[in-house]
């Protein structure tokens, strides 16, 4: 728990940071790392970014992949994940281009998108850090309450609150944000070898006592982590006002 949003951000850069430089590969082994988007790890990417330009950190030998896309928007679009994660970070640092994962989310057979990014995901030998935020329905990645724990990489229908929530990133018209996705699955995120979460603000208090003092449920899917070997979940106070 840190008290600022500021200081949680920091405090999660640090760790992958540290996590990346520790990292003890085989040859031609690189970090695999998994990535979230939403507002609360731009102050992560941004600390990201400093620490790059600060000579602290390359990224030449990480290869990411981004939780998930919405369907229907093209990678140029200025609200899809890929336009987001370009601008927050992979413009900033010195990441191979062919080392970035994203979904398509205009593929044409939208399920054999979600099976080549699972067996991409399976060529690197899993994800290392799954890096995630959650929705304030408790959401990790796009998994909606009800979602399977056992799911994979597929499409989603978004819950309306979802597409609420959203919306800002759409000039706050409702009617511009898809009600679909692509999104990994919970079991895609609790396959990674350690799952980092980032929880801010108290809108997402409520997500946060369901999902750490209550049982292991697919309504919120976060809980999930409860059964993981290597969880940290790094919040600001305001976000655990229902603990
Ligand atoms: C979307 C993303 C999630 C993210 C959530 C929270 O739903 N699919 O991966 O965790 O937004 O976003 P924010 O940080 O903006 O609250």
């Amino acid at each position: 728990i840190r008290q600022e949003p500021e200081a949680a951000s920091k405090y999660i850069a640090e760790y992958v940071v540290d996590r990346i430089k520790s990292f003890a590969p085989r040859p031609g082994q690189p970090f695999v790392l998994g990535l979230p988007t939403g507002s609360s790890p731009v102050l992560v990417y941004r600390h990201l970014v400093r620490k790059h330009k600060a000579g602290e950190i390359s990224f030449k030998n990480v290869v990411t992949f981004n939780m998930d896309e919405y369907v229907g928007l093209p990678p140029s679009h200025p609200s899809s994940y890929h336009s987001f994660m370009w601008e927050h970070l992979f413009s900033h640092v010195d990441i191979s281009p062919s080392n970035v994962n994203l979904l398509n989310g205009m593929a044409e057979d939208l399920e054999e998108e979600c099976e080549r990014y699972e067996a991409k995901i399976r060529e690197y030998g899993g994800i290392e850090l799954f890096l995630g935020g959650i929705g304030p329905d408790g959401h990790i990645a796009f998994n909606e309450p009800g979602s399977s724990l056992q799911s994979r990489t597929r499409v989603k229908t978004l819950a309306y609150d979802t597409v609420l929530a959203n919306k800002r990133f759409f000039g706050d018209d409702v009617s511009q944000v898809p009600n679909m996705a692509l999104t990994v699955g919970v079991q895609t995120v609790m396959d990674a070898r350690e799952v980092v979460i980032i929880i801010i603000g108290a809108h997402k208090a409520l997500a946060l006592q369901k999902c750490i003092e209550e049982g292991t449920n697919h309504m919120w899917t976060l809980s999930s982590l409860q059964l993981h070997p290597h969880p940290l979940i790094v919040v600001d106070e305001d976000a655990t006002l229902e603990l």
